[in-house]
């Protein structure tokens, strides 16, 4: 490149659970890109292709990345389809690829989103069946119609590792926008008392050997008629550079009280190739003893338990009271990190944790606190 020459951008859209956007802006400025929050769950960056690649390689916490690919004003379902025409789509669809419309509509006068999507369907063909399944984004409001292209595929906290599951399992987006939170330093141990099927163990395993999330599967842009193979290998390059400059994991403990949620905690962990680096115990949290060997004062417990059902009313506020007691008894001067539906239960874990995270999990709203061990 010419020096001072400035490499092209896309206009991206960068998805994420709402609650994560501090934390996805953080993970984008590691990857050299500003970005601004447009709305809940919500990010615009202007990436170039080099960016856009890396942002779905290493994004820990985001959903997607969709390049926006034209924006226009149109009334009419004629001037839509001259519209649609119009959009260069030579890079982003090839002719056997099969255009998935998804539309949502507001205050416009084209408001039936079936018809809308229809239009896109009829200028872009159906593709054969064989082909692979292209997302095009279609959102109008006040007729002001903004199209993009998905680059990722399968939603991004689809690792490909987690098969197994336990009851109530968090996406790996959000176990690990908790460690980021809780400023998780990945040299240092760290420990979750309820680990169902282990994703904040395993998210932090992953992070701790340097691993690129999204290394294991497959991103829609990779299939793109314009992509850049020798761009992509400069990424993947520099995630095999992370790997090999990672240090030597810390301690990491995965417990539960529940064999089931052991066993696909483990086999999950084998998935992603970290089964060995965890410390896996059956183990009921009261039972819960200190980390062997390690330095005092060091590390990190962070959890998400029971939000209720099985465990409710006072059992429930038991639970945290003995959440809160373990760690004071046997990991004193740690951090501590709980995920929680009921701000109040978390005081019985310890009073004046802090708001780290306000977030939405599995439709509820939820509370990632955060604080020190005494
Ligand atoms: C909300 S789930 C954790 C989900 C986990 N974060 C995931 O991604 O799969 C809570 C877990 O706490 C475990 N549990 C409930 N009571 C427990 C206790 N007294 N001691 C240890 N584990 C317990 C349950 O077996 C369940 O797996």
């Amino acid at each position: 490149m010419v020096s001072g020459e400035r490499r092209p951008t896309l206009p991206c859209l960068v998805v994420c659970p709402p609650g994560l956007e501090d934390v996805v802006i953080a993970e984008l400025d590691d990857l050299g890109v500003r970005a601004r929050r447009t709305g809940k769950g919500s990010l615009l960056a202007d990436l170039t292709t080099r960016q856009l690649y890396a942002a779905n390689l290493f994004l820990r916490s985001a959903t997607r990345v969709l390049v926006r690919v034209d924006r226009f004003t149109v009334r009419s379902f004629a001037d839509l389809e001259r519209q649609v025409r119009a959009v260069d789509w030579a890079p982003w669809i090839g002719p056997e690829d099969r255009p998935r419309v998804r539309v949502t509509t507001r205050h416009s006068k084209l408001w039936h989103d079936g018809a809308v999507a229809e239009r896109f369907t009829s200028v872009l063909g159906p593709g054969s069946k064989e082909g692979r399944e292209q997302l095009i984004v279609v959102r109008a409001v006040d007729d002001r119609f903004t199209v993009s292209v998905d680059s990722s595929g399968a939603p991004l906290h689809e690792r490909g590792w987690r098969q197994a599951t336990a009851r109530a399992p968090l996406r790996e987006s959000v176990a690990a926008a908790l460690l980021t939170a809780a400023r998780w330093d990945p040299t240092t141990p760290l420990v979750d008392p309820f680990c169902g099927s282990g994703t904040i163990a395993i998210e932090a395993a992953l992070r701790a050997t340097g691993a690129a999330p999204a290394g294991q599967r497959d991103l829609a842009f990779r299939s793109w008629p314009g992509f850049e193979p020798g761009t992509w290998a400069s990424v993947t390059a520099d995630a095999n550079r992370r790997v090999s400059e990672a240090g030597e994991a810390p301690p990491i403990v995965a417990a539960d009280r529940d064999t089931g949620a052991i066993e696909s905690a483990r086999s999950n962990a084998q998935r992603a190739g970290v089964e060995d680096l965890i410390e896996w115990r059956r183990v009921p949290i009261a039972d819960l003893g200190p980390l062997a060997g390690s330095q005092a004062g060091i590390g990190l417990l962070a959890t998400n338990p029971p939000w209720g059902g099985r465990v409710s009313g006072g059992d429930l506020r038991n639970l945290y009271a003995t959440l809160g007691r373990v760690a004071a008894q046997r990991f004193a001067g740690w951090s501590l990190g709980v995920l929680v539906a009921d701000r109040s239960l978390a005081r019985q874990v310890r009073p004046g944790l802090t708001e780290a995270l306000d977030l939405e999990v599995g439709g509820r709203r939820a509370w990632f606190l955060t604080g020190r061990v005494g």
